[in-house]
């Protein structure tokens, strides 16, 4: 994923608002935000965390994670600039894991790792449910289309129990493929669908803010 090329061509970092009137940045993860990244992980809930676990959040991998951002991972963020925070952390896989890829299989929809990406987000816990995630999201899709994806796969699943991101996800045309059980009990398989990045170009996006999304 090249990372600077898609910043270019979106102009990150974006300067945008919350509904709060809070101003905000979205860019790419970058090897300065060492400790932006660590306070993001450390103050996620237990419960978040029990979401959203796509990686280990150690200290040493989150600082390998900054230092040496891996090619097929594309890690956007919010940033608030006033508080120094990072409050938004949407990771994008270049390729897919390998149980998503059986159950997908299994379900007669196979994944090709040349059209299909692997997607996992989260917001910090005090800024949830307050439409950061909707903000984020436009962005993340267009990205996806820019470099050609035809589908996002949702990372492992969501919690069935998890209506809040089932919402968010059903709000952006994410669609159930199947109910699977693992240690965390009953999760959907979701998809997006994607239309091509000539029906929808990163500066069709320019204008785009909360209110008028
Ligand atoms: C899932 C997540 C990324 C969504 O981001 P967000 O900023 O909180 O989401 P938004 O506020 O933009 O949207 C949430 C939607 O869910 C709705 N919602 C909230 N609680 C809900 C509930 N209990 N039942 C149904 N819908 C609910 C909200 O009303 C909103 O929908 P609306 O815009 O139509 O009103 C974020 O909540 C998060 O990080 N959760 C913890 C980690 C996680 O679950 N990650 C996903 C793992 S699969």
């Amino acid at each position: 994923m090249d990372i600077i090329k898609i910043s270019r061509a979106f102009n990150f970092p974006l300067s945008q608002k919350l509904l709060s009137g809070e101003a905000i940045e979205i860019r790419f993860l970058q090897n300065t935000d060492n400790q932006y990244f660590i306070d993001y992980i450390e103050a996620l809930s237990d419960e978040t965390r029990q979401k959203f676990q796509p990686h280990s959040f150690d200290r040493t991998t989150l600082m390998q994670i900054c230092q040496n951002p891996a090619t097929d991972y594309g890690r956007l963020v919010v940033y608030a600039p006033e508080k120094k925070r990072i409050i938004a952390y949407f990771l994008i896989f270049a390729g897919l894991i390998a149980k998503d890829q059986a159950r997908f299989a299994a379900q007669a929809m196979p994944l090709n790792s040349e059209t299909d990406c692997t997607f996992a987000p989260s917001v910090a816990d005090d800024y949830q449910n307050q439409q950061l995630g909707s903000l984020l999201m436009p962005w993340l899709i267009k990205i996806c289309q820019f470099i050609g994806y035809q589908r996002v796969i949702l990372w492992g699943g969501v919690q069935a129990q998890n209506h809040c991101a089932i919402r968010f996800y059903e709000k952006f045309g994410f669609q159930k493929l199947a109910m699977f059980q693992n240690k965390n009990g009953d999760n959907w398989d979701m998809y997006l669908p994607l239309l091509s990045s000539s029906q929808s170009t990163p500066d069709s996006l320019a204008s785009y803010n909360i209110s008028n999304p």
